[in-house]
């Protein structure tokens, strides 16, 4: 039998949790970790490669500018993101002289943004070279397509001839060779990244014997752990800096810090009896008397509807199935028939709680996806909250 509602809820058989203290979805974000795993990457490094912290979409979901500070204290160099505007709101954010890489396929007017912002940007076409120098020049990195199949020229005499280009163009400085790989984080793949690596090697050495000071670059986070031929004179870590593994396993087996937990609190526990359903389309029916407690959050905060019948949660160091069709803005618990008193407890969906824990990798399986879109994911109405292994840091929430 499930615990009979208090007098004050006997009506409803609910009980609504309103401390003012609570809040709805809030994503904990450890800056110590994000310092710490930037460590644990510089200290993998090759000699003399620099870290450069990827800080595209908003730092992975974790937010941008506070990431990259804790990247820089935990010994990044250089940052690099995808569009101008991000570029913008990093030096909006007092980040001023950090050199940062702008690396998507840029308009005419991204690149006068970001050039105007002090970024440097990719290439791989004389096209490009020329609407950098018409932006009034700046610092280019050439990009190889050595097998991605995406950004970059697939030809290494072409991607020569815009490193030529770009050192006759008036304003434009030659910065950087790099290519981006395929199937790092997959370690059956055929030799494929062997031969990434062998093409672009070929490439990029040849023309940076002549060109000292050019940053030869190829590695992200899965590469940097995999294979060191691979770090040249900087590496380009996302994924591994927030703490989540490359290989979409477990971080731990790399010392990483998952640096996000995503967390929300019991805003109502309720007596369901047996027969009696939960959310939407009536996808959880009871089998026998239990509580049902409704967590506020939901596909609108990024809590993903294909997790319906289909997560868990921590509550008090225990774990308990997600009920229920996921809805925008809550979902439901099984708590079971003897849950105690519950509801203003914290629950938490991603993260750790006493020896329990939820990683964005056990949700990337659950969802056919990998541990990047988990985080990534997460909207702009999840509350970001900053501390420093549980100190308050910057918006004074811990
Ligand atoms: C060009 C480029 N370099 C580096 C990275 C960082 O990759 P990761 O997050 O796997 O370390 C990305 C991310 O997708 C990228 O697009």
């Amino acid at each position: 039998m499930a615990r009979e509602p208090s007098r004050a809820t006997a009506a409803t058989g609910a009980a609504q949790a309103v401390d003012g203290a609570l809040e709805r979805a809030r994503a904990r974000v450890n800056l110590a970790a994000i310092e710490r795993n930037c460590e644990r990457l510089a200290g993998e490094l090759a000699e003399g490669a620099r870290l450069c912290a990827v800080v595209k979409a908003d730092g992975y979901g974790h937010g941008a500018a506070q990431t990259a500070r804790a990247a820089l204290a935990g010994g990044a160099s250089w940052l690099a993101v995808v569009e101008a505007r991000e570029l913008r709101e990093l030096r909006a954010a007092g980040l001023r002289d950090v050199p940062v890489l702008v690396m998507g396929a840029l308009t005419g007017a991204e690149f006068r943004e970001a050039l105007a912002d002090g970024g440097e940007v990719v290439v791989w076409s004389e096209e490009a070279v020329d609407a950098v120098a018409a932006a009034g020049g700046g610092a280019v990195h050439v990009k190889l397509d050595s097998g991605m199949g995406r950004l970059g020229t697939r030809d290494p005499e072409r991607a020569s001839a815009v490193v030529e280009a770009a050192e006759r163009a008036p304003g434009v400085r030659l910065s950087g060779l790099m290519t981006h790989f395929a199937t790092s984080d997959e370690v059956r793949d055929g030799g494929f990244f062997e031969e990434q690596l062998a093409l672009f090697t070929r490439w990029a050495r040849g023309l940076a014997e002549s060109r000292p000071g050019v940053l030869v670059h190829a590695a992200n986070s899965a590469a940097v752990l995999r294979d060191a031929a691979s770090h040249f004179d900087m590496v380009r870590c996302g994924i591994a800096v927030y703490g989540m593994d490359p290989f979409g396993e477990d971080p731990a087996e790399h010392a990483l810090e998952p640096a996000l937990e995503l967390d929300t609190y019991l805003a109502e526990v309720k007596l369901c009896r047996a027969g009696e359903s939960a959310g939407y389309g009536r996808r959880f029916v009871a089998e026998r008397d239990t509580s049902i407690g409704l967590l506020p959050i939901g596909y609108g905060d990024g809590w993903r509807r294909a997790l319906s019948n289909n997560a868990e949660v921590l509550v008090r160091g225990t774990r308990y199935p997600l009920v229920g069709t996921v809805s925008m803005d809550s979902v439901t618990v099984d708590l079971g028939p003897e849950p105690g008193e519950l509801h203003g407890e914290q629950a938490v969906l991603i993260g750790r709680q006493g020896e329990e824990r939820i990683t964005a990798e056990d949700l990337a399986r659950r969802l056919g996806t990998i541990n990047y879109e988990i985080t990534c994911g997460l909207s702009a109405r999840v509350r970001r909250r900053y501390h420093h292994d549980g100190e308050p840091a910057g918006d004074g929430q811990p």
